[in-house]
């Protein structure tokens, strides 16, 4: 099988060519092109602007993924399967670029179409590198929109454990650093920062929000409100910026850990997936990995290819290749942009 994937949920305008067999996943080509530059001079992504790049970009991507796959538009035509697009949860705007597109070719080649959560596209893109995910998988998805935790029982099938009731864990990265007048995003900055400090110097101490309750809940908007009134109580926090990166990030690693270990032996899961852009933090796998091994547990953790762990179209392709293969497509009254971000148990 060989699917066309279409990512534009936020400020990457991107589409992939993935060849398929019998559960084997091949990227031939992932064209991203990332608008960071643009909405670095902006501290975030303006979605007005976001949008206005995608319809620029949106063709020319298209064909350079379709021309390294070695397809020209009519061999597309006759030989992709489905066109798979990410539908939602994203900014509005920018999703309907990619889902316009992909109905547009749909329509003109008569190819089907798949829908695909975000959420889930993020999921899928640790299946790129590891198809052999065993179910049922308790899966961390941690990205600038989203911190959720879900038990997979099988191909499109999960079941919510627990979400961030505030802030994403990208998102408080990206807080963090503006905070401290850092780059976007912030995950990248605030860690380069980090790695710069040693861990046993460290004297500053921030909170671990909700590491201790039951649940599988998160909750990050009031560690970077902690974060705030320590620096403005520390007329020396300039000085001491890299040990503010390396206690912010270790508090989100910190609760994040814990609570995906929680639920791996609570739920008896046999793989560990940690997938999204905030899963790209070399000290989050680095916890996550010593931590599961000292666990004891026997799950197996498995992480996308640093290059999948940030939006990409790839990522969707997968996910789609997943429905096609069960022949469930998207109908065109159905093709909807989707601001929903629960994953449908048994869709
Ligand atoms: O998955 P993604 O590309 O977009 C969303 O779906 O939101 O994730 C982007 C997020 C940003 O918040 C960014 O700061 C964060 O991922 N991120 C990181 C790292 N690289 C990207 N966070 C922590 N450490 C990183 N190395
Ligand atoms: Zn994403």
């Amino acid at each position: 099988m060989l699917i066309l994937g279409i990512e534009t949920s936020c400020d990457e305008t991107s589409a992939a060519v993935v060849k398929a067999e019998n559960g084997r996943l091949q990227v031939l080509s992932n064209v991203v092109f990332s608008q960071i530059d643009i909405h670095k001079q902006y501290g975030g992504v303006i979605p007005e602007v976001a949008a206005r790049e995608h319809v620029v970009k949106m063709v020319p991507v298209l064909d350079q993924a379709l021309k390294q796959a070695g397809l020209n538009r009519d061999r597309a035509r006759q030989k992709l399967d489905a066109i798979a697009v990410v539908n939602g949860p994203g900014l509005i705007t920018s999703l309907m670029v990619g889902v316009e597109t992909a109905k547009s070719l749909a329509f003109a080649w008569g190819v089907p179409l798949v829908a695909v959560n975000h959420i889930e596209a993020h999921i899928y893109a640790a299946f790129l590198a590891n198809p052999d995910i065993k179910f049922p998988a308790v899966v961390l998805t941690v990205s600038g929109g989203h911190t959720q935790l879900v038990l997979m029982h099988g191909h499109g099938q999960y079941e919510a454990l627990g979400e961030t009731r505030d802030d994403a864990a990208g998102e408080a990265f990206d807080k963090a650093a503006k905070l401290m007048g850092l780059g976007y995003p912030g995950g990248p900055s605030v860690s380069k920062q980090a790695k710069e400090f040693k861990a046993k110097d460290r004297i500053i101490r921030l909170p671990r929000p909700m590491l201790e309750s039951r649940d599988y809940d998160f909750s990050f908007s009031g560690l970077k409100t902690a974060l705030l009134y320590a620096i403005k109580n520390d007329s020396a926090w300039q000085d001491k910026i890299n040990e503010y990166c390396y206690e912010f990030q270790e508090a989100v690693i910190d609760v994040l850990v814990a609570k995906t270990l929680r639920a791996a032996k609570e739920k008896g899961a046999r793989s560990l997936v940690l997938t999204g852009g905030v899963s790209a933090n070399q000290g989050l796998r680095q916890k996550m990995s010593e931590q599961l091994r000292a666990s004891g547990l026997a799950a197996r953790l498995c992480q996308p290819d640093l290059e999948y762990t940030t939006d990409n179209a790839a990522m969707a392709a997968a996910a789609g290749y997943f429905r096609a293969n069960k022949q469930k497509f998207t109908g065109w009254d159905q093709l909807k942009v989707d601001i929903d971000s629960k994953l449908m148990y048994n869709k």
